[in-house]
């Protein structure tokens, strides 16, 4: 078996960062008798984009709140910066947080809204710059009452980008934005990551997550299911060919996990060799595979196998994906 490439977690694990800018101890949170966070540790890295994933009720929310300040911990520690999230004074400033809904006054508009946002976060900053960051410059004297759900969402934005602050949170930023305002957006992100600030993201869109995020922590009730960056998430799973087969061909030569109606799902932990195995068979057999599609396990795939195999513990060590690959064999 070919050795693992040396990811992330091993070189910090040897300490080789600066002092990270979120760091979490064994998180709990309880809501009366119910247990929503168990004992869950994480850091998140100067510079570094991390996105919290997970099921619904998994526990994201609970644990932002809690790093946001907003909440206090049942157990265990949080800090921002180093210092306790509480300490508004001395976090605030520093952080700009994009809530899921910010609640601004419907009678302000859009430039006396992101007047007061600069006001609120106590950073300088050009009330311009940032609607032009927003891409609500031609909005700038309309009601927030008037707004449309996208351009409301794109105000919300502005609560993260004013005065560049060095972390910023990021609840489903994306939700009912149109593609574009979704890249103007992550154009925005981008900048704001050329600045150095360090982010954290919550979405439902796993796709957006997995070609931004640095690391990714998998929630499922309140725990990790998995962490680690995207290329460690997928490794234990198998990669899949999808073909179809017209009703006249013989059996194929693969072991085949699913499919129905001539349709065909393979999974495999040797692509290559597979793909080239069917391919052969194909031209030998004189069989025309229709919808052919062959690739890497992809981040939605690692969500659907939540709940079918026993979640990891905190990380995803080596131990289990050498585990996991074996199995495959
Ligand atoms: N204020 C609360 N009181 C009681 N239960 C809560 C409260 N907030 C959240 N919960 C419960 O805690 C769990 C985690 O919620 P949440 O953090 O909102 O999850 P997520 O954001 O991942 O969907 C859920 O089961 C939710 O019903
Ligand atoms: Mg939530």
């Amino acid at each position: 078996m070919a050795a693992l490439p040396p990811g992330h977690g091993d070189s910090w694990n040897r300490g080789m960062f600066p002092t990270p800018v979120i760091d979490v101890e064994r998180l709990n949170l309880e809501y009366g008798g119910f247990h929503a966070v168990k004992d869950l540790s994480f850091q998140v890295r100067p510079g570094e984009f991390y996105a919290l994933l997970g099921t619904n009720g998994a526990g994201k929310t609970s644990v932002l709140e809690t790093v946001e300040g907003h909440r206090s911990p049942t157990s265990g520690t949080v800090r921002v910066f180093g210092q306790s999230p509480r300490d508004r004074r001395a976090v605030r400033p520093r952080t700009g947080i994009m809530l899921q809904e910010s609640g601004f006054s419907p009678d302000l508009t859009v430039k006396e809204s992101v007047r007061v946002i600069g006001r609120l976060t106590g950073r300088t900053d050009s009330v311009e710059r940032v609607l032009g960051l927003i891409g609500l410059v031609h909005k700038a004297g309309t009601k927030v009452s008037q707004l449309s759900g996208g351009e409301k969402r794109r105000l919300d934005f502005a609560t993260a980008v004013y005065g560049t602050p060095e972390l910023i949170f990021l609840d489903e930023p994306t939700t009912g934005l149109d593609i574009q305002a979704r890249d103007d957006l992550w154009d925005a992100v981008e900048k704001l990551r050329e600045e150095g600030s360090t982010i954290v993201l919550t979405t439902h869109y796993l796709e957006e997550a997995q070609q931004r995020a640095d690391r990714i922590g998998l929630m499922h009730e309140g725990t990790f299911h998995r962490e680690g960056t995207v290329p460690e998430l997928t490794r234990t799973l198998p990669s899949v060919i999808r073909f179809s087969l017209p009703s006249c061909a013989p059996p194929h030569p693969l072991p085949t996990a699913g499919g129905h109606d001539g349709t065909f799902l393979v999974e495999t932990f040797d692509l290559q060799r597979d793909l080239h195995v069917l391919l052969r068979w194909a031209e030998e057999n004189a069989v025309d595979l229709t919808e052919l599609e062959a690739g890497p396990t992809r981040l939605d795939d690692v969500f659907r196998s939540i709940g079918s195999e026993p979640a990891t513990p905190a990380t995803l060590r080596e131990e289990d994906l050498h585990h996991a690959l074996d199995r495959s064999q």
